[in-house]
């Protein structure tokens, strides 16, 4: 039976999995620099679904018998480009004005891997952009005043980004980084409780099961962890790259990103700020990335996503005012956006 997912980590249904070869050609990445700003309407889900398609089938006997070898490496290269160029233009678009080559290289690498874990990413920072602007509407004046660009900035790049660490530690050679992100792409998982090793054999080969847990192993983790204790180190990896890494990124945005699983008491930077914007957002992130994986994921409805996002939180957020007035904002937005949706 497969786990419910209470969680952002546990299912993915992209499984295409592009040859190790054709990422490792992607991720090669181009030194040339950064696109600006584009605008959010920027149109990239055609050319990224192109070049994950080719990247797919790279190896395959029609790749290899109707493409002439210039024009593959050309194809090659076109594809390269396009992943380097969309995950470029959608750090500009969430806010970030600079950023080091490691967090691309991370983005990339999960776009080419398990494009899923990007996608929620990207529609958890729309749904986390609504709810502040909700909340910014009706708030007290004195509250409100402590809203501004900064906090609508940093919302959006702490939602972005706050699963990067599904790629492994900062110092994780690319190969490590690849094994994790597909350790975290595996959906056949029956429980929390078992244990990597299970869940290795079940889903690789006997030479990449073989792999996979050297690759964990150098990470600190053992065969015999429960899949739990894989799931949760990646807040402390989200922590790690953003710190390692955190030209440009501002210091709100890193630590609500990291503590996105405070719930589960995963509390890298030790949480416990006065700054009431931080306050807010590490709880919108946390409320909207368990409504998101309750709804996508597990195919719930509004309604039931709801009773499993409260009840997940009630017992450290039970009797806490802001965590209240953020779940029945995500209530009644996400409901309006139904309405709306079904009404066009
Ligand atoms: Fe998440
Ligand atoms: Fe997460």
């Amino acid at each position: 039976m497969m786990a419910i997912a209470q969680t952002d980590h546990e299912i993915n249904d992209d499984r295409r999995q592009p040859s190790d070869a054709a990422v490792s050609r992607i991720l090669d990445r181009p030194k040339g620099p950064h696109l600006r700003i584009v605008g959010e309407s920027v149109e990239w889900r055609g050319a990224l679904r192109d070049a994950r398609q080719v990247a797919a089938t790279d190896t395959t006997v029609l790749g290899a018998t109707l493409q002439p070898p210039s024009k593959r490496l050309e194809a090659r290269e076109q594809e390269r480009q396009e992943i380097h160029h969309k995950i470029d233009a959608e750090l500009h678009m969430v806010g970030l004005r600079h950023f080091g080559e490691a967090i691309a290289q991370r983005m990339e690498l999960i776009e080419v891997l398990a494009t899923r874990f990007n996608n929620d990413s990207r529609m958890i920072r729309r749904i986390c952009l609504a709810v502040l602007d909700r909340i910014a509407s009706i708030l007290e004046p004195e509250l409100q005043s402590k809203l501004d660009a900064d906090s609508r900035r940093d919302m959006s790049i702490a939602a972005y980004l706050h699963d990067i660490g599904k790629s492994g530690p900062f110092d994780a050679p690319q190969a490590t980084q690849e094994a994790i992100v597909k350790l975290y792409a595996v959906e056949n998982v029956a429980g929390p409780d078992q244990t990597i090793a299970k869940t290795v054999r079940m889903n690789f080969s006997f030479e990449e099961a073989k792999s996979v847990l050297e690759h964990l192993g150098s990470c600190g983790m053992r065969s015999t962890d429960t899949m739990r204790a894989f799931w949760d180190r990646h807040g402390y990896w989200t922590h790690d790259i953003l710190e390692a890494d955190s030209e440009d990124i501002p210091s709100r945005a890193r630590v609500v990103a990291g503590s996105h699983h405070m719930d589960r008491g995963i509390d890298p930077y030790g949480f416990s700020s006065a700054d009431y914007v931080a306050m807010l957002e590490n709880r919108i992130l946390m409320a909207v990335d368990k409504y998101q994986a309750a709804v996508v994921r597990s195919q719930k409805t509004h309604g039931e996503a709801m009773e499993i996002i409260k009840r997940i939180l009630s017992p450290k957020y039970g009797n806490d005012m802001i965590m209240d007035h953020v779940l029945k904002v995500v209530d009644e937005v996400r409901q309006e956006e139904s309405l709306l949706a079904a009404a066009s």
